[in-house]
This record gives structure tokens, sequence and C-alpha cells, in this order.
């Protein structure tokens, strides 16, 4: 399987990854033979790429932290609280509660994988999708951090909802493809004054979760916003999830650019430890989130390409890889499985951009 632009996805490819709708439904399985009615309709709802079936690389299940059932569930809950805070400015907090709880028991009990962000779900929503990653990285970064179970629900919550204000920032401004104008840029920095005040008005959420909607773009040296507050004059909740969110944000398709790669994305974390980021912070960030997800195209030093198949906590920079062979005997596998925490001679030199490559790039045809 790989991941392949949807310009360049031909009718008769095979889903390789489910792709979802905003309210968690499905709309196709894996395993699906594409049409082109199905790529159209696929185009008109803004869904940039595909995971299409490979034989010769065969197929991984790329691990979730949540269940399929919590990350819809999360995300029909966000939408909501956003739509309740339209229509009257109340929350439903229970729902809110059930949902991070949940998601916490979820990263518990699968506290042997460690984030991969590996871009093989398709959502057709950028925010509702945006606000549950970012609740569960902070909730990761959290329990590195020996937050105690009732600490990690009120930062859940707050990272949650910490974009809920954009629903008061005029859409097209927020879609907007390209760079904002000087107003435009204002408009959007308003989402975090204005979720902060509507938060504030449902008094059964907590301070600290409502803090995290106001100050996730404060940054540690100062040049955030909208109080340009810098180290601990950040609340410790919004300097968590404004890490967790800039990963997001950098990783993410939208329909105006592609995101970052994940290695990428986290080398611009680690570079801002210290200057954007709280520097006791960064590290457990590293800690938790794979640099070459499962899923991923690779080079190895030694030139060949391979897929990664499992990111072992401990070793995040050194995972399991699946090698095409030079020559391949009837009846076998085309590929090897290298296990890169055990082989010193080889690593990884960086993460291959599959929707890019054509199939004769990757396996000399
Ligand atoms: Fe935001």
């Amino acid at each position: 399987m790989r991941r392949v632009r949807l310009e360049q996805v031909k009718a008769g490819m095979i889903v390789a990854q489910p792709i979802y709708a905003s309210d968690g439904r499905l709309l196709i399985a894996a395993g699906v033979a594409l049409k082109d009615s199905y790529l159209k309709r696929l185009e008109s709802i803004g869904i940039s790429s595909l995971v299409i079936a490979d034989p010769r690389f065969g197929s991984v299940e790329p691990p979730d932290l949540l269940s399929k059932n919590t990350r819809k569930q999360a995300m029909q809950v966000v939408a909501k609280s956003m739509e309740n805070l339209r229509i009257s400015g109340r929350i439903d907090i229970q729902e809110l509660t059930h949902t991070v709880k949940d998601i916490i028991d979820d990263i518990f009990l699968n506290r042997d994988v460690i984030y991969n962000f590996s871009n093989l779900f398709s959502y057709d929503d950028y925010t509702l999708n945006h606000s549950v990653n970012v609740s569960v990285l902070s909730i990761l970064l959290g329990i590195s951090m020996d937050y105690p179970r009732a600490v990690l629900q009120e930062l859940g919550i707050g990272a949650l909802l910490h974009d809920v204000g954009k629903i008061y920032v005029d859409k097209s401004i927020l879609n907007k493809p390209g760079i904002f104008t000087a107003f435009e840029f204002e408009e959007v920095k308003k989402h975090t004054i204005k979720g902060y005040e509507t938060l504030i008005n449902n008094s059964d959420i907590s301070m600290e979760s409502t803090i995290v909607a106001l100050q996730h773009h404060e940054r540690f040296n100062g040049s955030g916003y909208p109080f340009a507050y810098k180290e601990d004059e950040i609340d410790e909740f919004a300097r968590l999830t404004a890490i967790g969110d800039t990963y997001d944000a950098l990783i993410a398709d939208r329909i105006y650019r592609k995101g970052y790669p994940p290695d990428e994305a986290l080398d611009i974390i680690k570079k801002g430890s210290g200057s954007e980021f709280d520097p006791r912070v960064v590290p457990f960030f590293l800690m938790n989130v794979a640099k070459y997800p499962v899923g991923s195209l690779v080079a190895l030093n030694n030139g060949r390409i391979g897929m990664v198949v499992k990111v072992k906590r401990g070793a995040p920079e050194r995972p399991l890889v699946r090698v095409l062979k030079d020559q391949i005997k009837e009846g076998e596998l085309s590929y090897e499985e290298i296990d890169l925490s055990e082989d010193g001679s080889l690593s990884i030199v960086k993460i291959i951009d599959g929707t890019q490559m054509s199939s004769a790039d990757l396996f000399n045809e």
C-alpha cells in the first residue's frame, strides 16, 4: 500500500485504508475498487490523497491509540459542542467528560504503542480530527509528566475544545488558501479570546481547561498571541497543547498545501525547543511520537526503499522496515523485514513522499 494524491488515483485501484466523513461515517471501506464516480465525490468533499493497495509491500494496519469507536465518538462530540456553543453558548460537559475518559482509557490500554500519525486515514473535516489529535497528544504528554488521572481529564477537555473559538471566525478566512493579509490574521487570532469568553460562561468547565483555548498560541519566548506571554506566564496546559497543535497542523494535508512529512515536522518541534516551545516538555513529545510512522515509505542509507511496519516504544527512530527483495523466486514473498533496532549498520535517511513517485521510481521498473 502507499499514499497517492487524488489526481494520480485511477479507477480500478483498490482502497487500502478506509475513508471517513467528518461525522465518523464510513465513506469507502478498505478493499473497495475505486470507480470514476467515487473519485469525483472524494474530490468534491476536499479529500486530497488516498492510500491504495500495493501488493508488493503487502499491507499493514497502522496502529491508532484510539479505537475507531472512540475516535468517531470524540469527533462527533466536538462537532456537537461547537454547534451547541454557536446556538446557545452552552456545552454538554457530561458528554465531553465521558469522551475524554474513553480517550484516556484507550491510551492506557495501548501503552506499548507510540503516537503514529501515519496520515493513513482520510477525513473530510480538518478541525474535528485535529481537535481529537491534539487532545491525544496532550494527554500523552500529561502521562509522561505523571499527571494524575483527574488532571489528565481536565487537560484532555481543554485540548479537545482548544479551537472552539473558530466558530466566530469567518469561514472564508479560515479556509483561505495561502497567506493571510494583516487584517485576516487579526481576525484569526480572535479565536483564542472568543473561545475563552464562550467557555468561561459554562461554569461546568474548569478554569484550567478554559485557559487552553485562550493561550494555545502563546509561545515560550513571548512571540505568540493574544498577549505575548512567555515562559511560566503561560499556563502549563497551554504550553503542552501548543506542541501537539503545531505538530498536527504541520503534518496535515490541507486543500491548499501538502503536509510536512512527520520526520520533518518532528525536527521543527525539536528546533523550537527553548524558543517557541517549553524545553522541559519537548523531550517528552519526542519520546511519544513516531518519527517514521507505520506505513511511511523510507529511504535507507544503503539506497534501498522500505515501508515502516512497526515502531517500538523506546526506539522511535529505528523501526521494523519491509524492504523489497532484489530477486524473487516463485511463491516467495517479494519483501524481507529488517529490524533497524538490531541492525546498527542500517538507518533511515528520510521519509519519501510516495504520493509524488511513480511505480517506476519506487520499484526500478
Ligand atoms: Fe488555534
